[in-house]
């Protein structure tokens, strides 16, 4: 049998790690690009990395950046991979508003330089955007593949354009380009600055007591969270179709960023008047106020029902956090992972 090839820009992030892995358990020769660093920046795919001197090593790391299109020709044109994932980005929208050029060369034009090599390159290569239920926005919840997109920062803007530069390279040069519309999903290889990864690292950090407090910004902002590995696996089903299509992937629940704050310290029974504080220099100049997917299409063709919703997924990260910090967990998290996943293809963190 052929193996197949894949690419990934983002790898060492929390998707490209777990997609990676996936993408492994099923054969897969596996890219990714990686940027240079002063430090290590591959922690998140440590433990999938050998010596490229071994034998039958199917991951193999290249440095690039989504700046840089010779590199991005380059790499697409040596490594002729089957399909192509492309999850590199700045990836913070708080941090969107202070580098939004940035923001806007790698994620929206970083995109185009990505399909332009592809399109050059005259290969039939697969290709997934990550897009993201951000693009909806100030849109009235709750948000489907139909719903007008309604951008509320430079991120937004940029995955925009990129979703659109996606669909037009489909309909312009017959290209197999699907966008996932992801709402957010967690993690315990979450950045460490999203806010769901953020409460759940103090929790365990003031039960060490190594923390005092917890600083949080908009407490009523309400979004869509659901768990990592589950969302990669649908990655990957999209590049299966027949047809190349536009996928929204989400729980269908909503809760808000203080539900959150309440279920992490209740789970760990500590009381959250005494440590959490507000700062204002996290909230946003603009908010996107409710986001809650409407997941029907993609439950009726690609099959997708998450297994993890809003309490296990802040169990399994308090329990994975808790772990981290040389404390013993809470235990729910990690039972629930057991029983949902007995033939787990990720490693536990
Ligand atoms: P993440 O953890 O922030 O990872 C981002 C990845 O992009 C990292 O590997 C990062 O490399 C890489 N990267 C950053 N700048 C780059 C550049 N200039 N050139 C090449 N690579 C670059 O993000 P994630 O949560 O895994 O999300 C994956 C993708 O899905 C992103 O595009 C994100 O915008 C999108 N998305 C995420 C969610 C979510 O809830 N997680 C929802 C919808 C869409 P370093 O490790 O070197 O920084
Ligand atoms: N990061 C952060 N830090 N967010 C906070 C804080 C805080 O201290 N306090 C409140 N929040 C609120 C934010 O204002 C926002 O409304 C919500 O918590 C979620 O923020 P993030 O976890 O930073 O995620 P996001 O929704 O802005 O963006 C994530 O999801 C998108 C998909 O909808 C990122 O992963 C994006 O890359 C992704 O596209």
């Amino acid at each position: 049998m052929v193996t197949k090839k894949a690419l990934i820009t983002g790898i060492t992030g929390q998707d490209g790690s777990y997609l990676a892995e996936f993408l492994l358990s099923k054969g897969y020769e596996v890219h990714g690009i990686i940027r240079r660093a002063s430090t290590f920046n591959t922690s998140r795919i440590d433990h999938i990395y050998s010596d490229p001197h071994e034998e039958g090593v199917r991951l193999k790391l290249h440095y690039g950046d989504l700046s840089d299109a010779e590199t991005i020709n380059n790499i697409v044109y040596n490594v002729r991979p089957d399909e192509i994932y492309n999850l590199g980005a700045q990836s913070h929208v708080r941090v969107s508003f202070d580098v939004p050029e940035y923001t806007t060369n790698v994620v929206a034009t970083g995109t185009t330089r990505l399909l332009e090599s592809i399109r050059r390159s005259g290969n039939h290569i697969r290709f997934y955007q990550a897009s993201s239920s951000e693009m909806f926005g100030s849109a009235s919840p709750p948000q489907s593949e139909g719903t007008p997109f309604a951008p509320r920062s430079p991120y937004a803007c940029s995955k925009l354009y990129a979703y659109w530069l996606t669909k037009n390279y489909r309909e312009g040069y017959n290209m197999f380009a699907c966008n996932g519309i992801l709402f957010n999903h967690e993690s315990p290889r979450r950045g460490e600055t999203f806010v769901t990864r953020k409460i759940t690292r103090a929790v365990a950090a003031i039960a060490a007591k190594k923390q005092e407090h917890l600083y949080l910004g908009n407490l009523k902002a309400r979004r869509d969270w659901g768990y990592a590995p589950e969302y990669v696996e649908v990655m990957w089903k999209m590049l299966q179709q027949e047809r190349a299509d536009d996928f929204v992937i989400g729980t269908g629940e909503t809760h808000s960023v203080e539900e959150f704050v309440d279920e992490v310290f209740d789970y760990v029974g500590l009381k959250k008047d005494r440590y959490v504080r507000i700062d204002p220099k996290y909230f946003r100049p603009t908010e996107v106020e409710v986001l809650i997917a409407d997941p029907l299409k993609s439950k009726e063709a690609l099959g997708f029902e998450p297994r993890i919703k809003f309490r296990e997924l802040a169990h399994i990260m308090v329990d994975a956090d808790m772990r981290a910090a040389g404390l013993e967990p809470v235990g729910e998290g990690d039972r629930i992972l057991e029983q949902r996943f007995p033939r787990r293809w990720w490693a536990v963190d």
